[in-house]
């Protein structure tokens, strides 16, 4: 019998409930991704970059046209230099570039913390390399992160804190006063910060995206990570990219190096091409936002209660007045039953907490919307 690296871990909620929405022939509001097209100008760039015969490995940190057009980026938007040549790595997709910042500085028994409910990759990808996961709860039922359980879970082997804002599945968003103390206990204890921050454009309410990499002292001990995937609608490109100071992006790409070692070029060449186009994701909080509030708006005549999201792809929702099952039984019973896939949010909790809450994904189309409530409406 082969010995398990992973031993507890068996497939992913995302995966079981998207084949259950197949089987069931139901709307998928459960895994998030957009179901709407992507730019067809940005297929364009790519197309053309291959006819003019991109198609050989790029550079083993990313299209050098592309790091330099996030540097722009990055200055625009957060008044920050950062060094296209040695501070950003282009990765195939954003969770590569987490797991190779967990590759680059855990040592066996180093204690990692994240806090729950938590995108499904990062426990894994910490135990895969030797860490201990250290799991803190947001508070519910507004999941705001308890600072004084973060100071008081630091133990001497704790290395790194894993922060994702906007927040997968809450869609939470960290506030400048969160970013201030968590600056103050990466710098206190010496820690890495590995900041998630694939939603960046993804937030709403007029909230401001508070990352990493605006906090000199913070940056100087991060790893950012992000998608393209989230930002261009494409999630199947599987492209992201990590920003992280000079000195420990030189450790970060000894682990990528022989990893992935490059990413796919016409895809680089054509993202570089149309990131001029800088509508594309700026635009992006009020396309959200309005895709949020009209599922809410459709929502508001059922027992199912919203529990407010400012960013991502989703917004979760208390059946609390629905039904006292758990929330595993009740997805089921969803798409079994009413012909929708949903995530039970104790999926994203180690201990399988359950506060009988949902996560819907509304990065949808209209129509799917419209037809994803009619099914809820008769729950
Ligand atoms: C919080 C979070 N991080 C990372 C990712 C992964 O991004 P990518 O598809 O670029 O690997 C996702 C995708 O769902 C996500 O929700």
């Amino acid at each position: 019998m082969m010995q398990s690296k992973l031993p507890n871990i068996g497939t992913s909620i995302f995966t079981v409930m998207s084949q259950l929405a197949v089987k069931h022939n139901a709307i998928n509001l459960g895994q998030g991704f957009p179901d709407f097209p992507m730019s067809e100008t940005l297929i364009n760039c790519v197309a053309n970059a291959m006819h003019a015969g991109g198609n050989q490995y790029a550079h083993t940190n990313g299209v050098p046209i592309l790091r330099e057009r996030l540097s722009e980026k990055i200055n625009n938007l957060y008044q920050t230099d950062i060094n296209p040549e040695s501070e950003i790595t282009i990765t195939p997709g954003g969770t590569y570039a987490i797991f190779t910042a967990f590759s680059t500085i855990i040592h066996p028994g180093d204690e990692v913390i994240i806090f729950e409910p938590a995108y499904d990759s990062y426990i894994p990808n910490i135990t895969f390399n030797g860490g201990v996961v250290v799991p803190i709860a947001l508070e519910f039922p507004n999941y705001t992160i308890p600072w004084d359980k973060v100071n008081a879970a630091i133990t001497k082997k704790t290395k790194a804190i894993l922060v994702n804002t906007p927040h997968n599945p809450t869609g939470v968003v960290m506030t400048k006063e969160d970013l201030i103390k968590l600056q103050d206990i990466v710098l206190t204890h010496h820690l890495y910060l590995i900041s998630d921050e694939v939603y960046e454009h993804l937030i709403f309410d007029n909230k401001q995206h508070e990352t990493a990499i605006k906090y000199p002292d913070l940056f100087a001990r991060s790893f950012v990570c992000f998608s393209f995937g989230k930002t261009y609608h494409c999630t199947g490109w599987k492209l992201g990219y990590c920003v992280a100071p000079a000195a420990l992006m030189k450790e970060y790409r000894k682990v990528h190096q022989f990893n992935a070692f490059s990413c796919d070029t016409p895809k680089q060449l054509g993202i570089a091409e149309y990131m001029n186009k800088k509508e594309s994701y700026l635009t992006l909080g009020t396309l959200f936002q309005e895709k949020r509030d009209y599922l809410r708006s459709l929502l508001a005549h059922t027992k199912l209660k919203y529990i407010p999201s400012s960013g991502s792809y989703f917004e979760s929702y208390s059946y609390q007045a629905v039904s006292e099952e758990s929330d595993k039984v009740f997805a089921e019973r969803l798409v079994k039953d009413f012909g929708i896939a949903v995530i039970p949010m104790s999926a994203f909790y180690q201990n399988a907490t359950d506060h009988k809450v949902i996560r819907l994904c509304f990065a949808k189309k209209t129509e799917t919307l419209e037809a994803a409530a009619n099914c809820l409406i008769k729950v």
